[in-house]
């Protein structure tokens, strides 16, 4: 297929192409390199330097390809507070933009990034896709449902081929965002550097901690798929946070001090997917273990030192 991948010069887009390309896909990235790394794009793709907002170039863009995956976003939680009609714009109008470009450009499948953020805060676990979406805390889970709610309402008005991923907590090699917020590279890049790791709630929270390959080849299953299809893609494992920190002592073979950093605002305490949906339809389900997943992690970033 002729795939055009939107953000696809970020963490997990740059392995979603890897894994296109393996599957002898064709593909272009739009990506305007706000957030977005260059050197992590396989020499094989087609890269076209562009902003989700500038609707006629990614109309002309589109012309020809059969699917899209939509991956541009702007991502940052605590950023989104201080910029919320930024992240309302780039993220919501961005998308409408995306989709109506789609439509004039008869493009009419797309599979979009959404977040295990969209369920609030669960009422039970582990959360499956009938769960009611909650109360969003903050300016980006917001986005993510109303860029959701947009693709729903392509398939229902256009009849657009919509699949939706809601991530759990995505983890690997390439996981360079700048801030970076997420636990996992934070407290790989810490222990290397030989400094103390900053931890909020003790490490109580419980997160879904999925391995970029496993999530990336999600990607692949519903591009054959027609209709509106709403999946959660995590391994269906709890693992508390301060059980994340000990493993990578446990691989790295030393220990650094922890910073205890008391608790913050609108941190869920607990989030795990069921998956028995992509499960039962494509026999999906997560093959790295958070083990043999940090140690690749751990990997990379090394390799970044040397
Ligand atoms: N990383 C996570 O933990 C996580 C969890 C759940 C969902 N997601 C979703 O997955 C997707 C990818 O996340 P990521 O971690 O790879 O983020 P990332 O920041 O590494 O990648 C996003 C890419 O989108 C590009 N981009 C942003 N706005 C754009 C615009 N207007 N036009 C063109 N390009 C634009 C950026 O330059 C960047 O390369 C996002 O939609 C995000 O909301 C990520």
């Amino acid at each position: 297929m002729k795939i055009l991948v939107t953000g696809g010069a970020g963490f997990i887009g740059s392995h979603v192409c890897d894994i296109l390309l393996e599957q002898n896909h064709q593909i272009t990235v739009v990506d305007n390199l706000s957030h977005g790394h260059k050197n992590l794009l396989n020499p094989a793709v087609n890269f076209i330097q562009a902003d989700l907002l500038d609707q006629s170039k990614i109309e002309d863009t589109l012309h020809g390809h059969d699917a899209v995956i939509h991956m541009a976003s702007f991502i940052e939680v605590g950023e989104s507070v201080k910029k919320a009609v930024e992240f309302s714009e780039n993220n919501i109008v961005g998308t409408v933009k995306l989709l109506e470009a789609m439509r004039k450009a008869a493009v009419k499948k797309i599979i979009f990034s959404s977040s295990a953020c969209v369920y609030g805060r669960p009422k039970k676990l582990p959360i499956t896709e009938e769960d009611i979406l909650g109360e969003q805390e903050n300016p980006y889970g917001l986005t993510k449902v109303s860029m959701e709610q947009f693709c729903i309402l392509y398939n229902k008005l256009y009849n657009f081929d919509v699949s939706i991923l809601r991530y759990f907590n995505p983890y690997g090699p390439n996981e360079l965002h700048t801030p970076e917020t997420h636990a996992i590279p934070n407290f790989i890049k810490a222990v290397l550097e030989k400094k103390s790791i900053p931890l909020y709630w003790k490490g109580n929270q419980i997160r879904d901690f999925i391995y970029i390959d496993d999530l990336a080849f999600a990607h692949t299953l519903p591009l054959s798929q027609s209709g509106l299809h709403i999946y959660n893609v995590g391994t269906q494992t709890g693992t508390e946070v301060i059980d994340v920190v000990k493993k990578i002592f446990e691989i790295v073979g030393y220990e650094v001090p922890i910073e205890d950093k008391g608790e913050r605002k609108g941190d869920v305490p607990s989030l795990v997917a069921s998956s028995e949906k992509i499960k039962q339809q494509f026999g999906w389900q997560a093959k790295v273990d958070l083990d043999e997943g940090l140690r690749k992690t751990i990997e990379f970033f090394k390799s970044l030192k040397s």
